[in-house]
C-alpha cells in the first residue's frame, strides 16, 4: 500500500489502544476514599421514607442512619455529611431544634459517631434552613422597605450555637452552607472557644443560588418562600467566587467547597488553584435527579453516566466529592467498573 504522504507522525491513539494502555497513562483517579455520602434523617418517623424527587435516596431513621453510616465505612467511603429534617412543629424562627442537644441533628450525630467511632469522617450540615419555619438559612428581620432580609451577624451568632452543638454531639467536621459573610472566622472562634480545637470547618465558600437544589427542598421538607439570591451567589459570576474562597481561606477553612458541581466545573478549577487546604464538590440533587430520570426513560446509561460525572468532578479539580451516588461508585469501583 502506497504511504499516505499527509500520514500523521504524531499518534495520540497509540496511548488508547489497549485497556492496560489506557489504564497506565490515566490522568485521573477516582477512589472511594474521596466521596462522601450526603444523608437525610427525619425526626418523628419510624422507617425510612423515600424522596420522590430523588429516586433511591430516602430520609432516614436514627436507626437506619447508624446502618448506613456503617455501610459508608465498610464500603471504604471517606465520610457522610447529616442534614437533619425536624417535625413542622418544631420548627421556629430562629431555628432552635438545630442547636437543641436532642433535636433530630444531633441524636443522629451522637448515634452515628458513637456507630463508626473514627473510621470515617462525620460531618453535619450548619445551617438554619432545615430548622426554621421560614426556610431561610439565616435569622430574618425586616428591611428599610419593610422587605424580608437575613440579618447576617444575628445569623452568625446562631450559626456559633449550632456549631458548637454539633461538635459536641460528635461531627468531626461542621460544614457551614449559608453563605453569610465572616462565618468561617466565626464559627472557628466559637469552636475554639468551647475547646473543639480539633474539629474541622469545610466551608461551602462557592455556593451558588442554583435551581439544581430542587429535590434536595422536598428531601428536607423545606418551607422556603422567595429565593437565596441576597446570600448565594450569582450563576453568572466567577471572580465572586475566588472571593470568597479567599475569604474563607484567612479566615481559618480547613477544607472548601463548590457547590453545585457539574456545571460549575470551571468554579472548581480556579479553586484548586488558588486553594492551599483541601478542595470539595458537591454534586447536588438537582445533578442526581437528571442522570436518574434520564436513565429510568433509558435515555442515558446509568453507571457510566454517574462514573463520567464523578471523574469529570475529580478532572476538574475536587480532591473530594460529595455525592448521593457514593456507595453505588464505591461499589463500581471494587468491581473494576470505574477508575481506580
Ligand atoms: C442549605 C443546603 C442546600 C443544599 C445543601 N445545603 C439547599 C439550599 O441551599 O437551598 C442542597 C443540596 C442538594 O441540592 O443536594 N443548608
Amino acid at each position: 500500500m502506497p504511504q499516505n504522504p499527509a500520514a500523521p507522525v504524531v499518534r495520540p491513539r497509540r496511548l488508547r489502544s489497549t485497556p492496560a494502555m489506557r489504564r497506565l497513562v490515566g490522568e485521573t483517579t477516582l477512589e472511594a476514599r474521596q466521596l462522601v455520602l450526603p444523608v437525610f434523617v427525619a425526626d418523628g418517623i419510624d422507617a425510612p421514607r423515600d424522596i420522590t424527587s430523588l429516586p433511591g435516596v430516602v430520609q432516614h431513621t436514627v436507626d437506619s442512619i447508624r446502618r448506613e453510616a456503617l455501610a459508608a465505612a465498610e464500603a471504604g467511603l471517606g465520610g457522610i455529611m447529616l442534614f437533619g429534617v425536624p417535625r413542622d412543629e418544631d420548627k421556629d424562627a430562629r431555628g432552635s431544634c438545630g442547636v437543641a442537644p436532642d433535636g433530630i441533628l444531633n441524636r443522629a450525630l451522637a448515634a452515628v459517631r458513637e456507630e463508626v467511632g473514627d473510621d470515617l469522617v462525620v460531618m453535619a450540615d450548619t445551617c438554619l434552613d432545615e430548622f426554621t419555619d421560614h426556610g431561610h438559612c439565616g435569622v430574618i428581620g425586616t428591611g428599610a422597605r419593610g422587605e424580608v432580609v437575613v440579618d447576617n451577624d444575628a445569623t452568625l451568632t446562631a450559626y456559633n450555637e449550632l456549631a458548637v452543638a454539633q461538635a459536641a454531639a460528635g461531627a468531626h467536621v461542621v460544614g457551614p452552607s449559608g453563605m453569610m459573610d465572616g462565618q468561617i472566622a466565626s464559627i472557628r472562634a466559637a469552636l475554639d472557644g468551647q475547646g473543639h480545637h480539633d474539629v474541622a470547618v469545610l466551608a461551602y465558600s462557592a455556593k451558588y443560588a442554583s435551581a439544581f437544589y430542587g429535590p434536595f427542598r422536598e428531601a428536607v421538607g423545606s418551607s422556603l418562600q422567595g429565593d437565596r439570591k441576597t446570600y448565594q451567589q450569582d450563576p453568572g459570576n466567577l471572580r465572586e467566587s475566588s472571593r470568597e474562597v479567599r475569604l474563607d481561606l484567612d479566615e481559618g477553612a480547613d477544607m472548601v467547597m463548590v457547590k453545585p458541581a457539574m456545571s460549575y466545573l470551571d468554579v472548581l478549577r480556579q479553586t484548586a488553584e488558588i486553594s492551599d487546604v483541601p478542595v470539595a464538590a458537591y454534586q447536588v440533587s438537582g445533578e442526581y435527579a437528571m442522570i436518574s430520570a434520564a436513565a429510568e426513560r433509558g435515555w442515558i446509561d446509568h453507571d457510566p453516566a454517574v462514573m463520567e460525572s464523578l471523574l469529570s468532578i475529580r478532572r476538574a479539580g475536587a480532591d473530594i466529592v460529595l455525592t448521593y451516588w457514593a456507595l453505588l461508585a464505591a461499589k463500581l469501583l471494587a468491581e473494576g467498573r470505574g477508575r481506580r
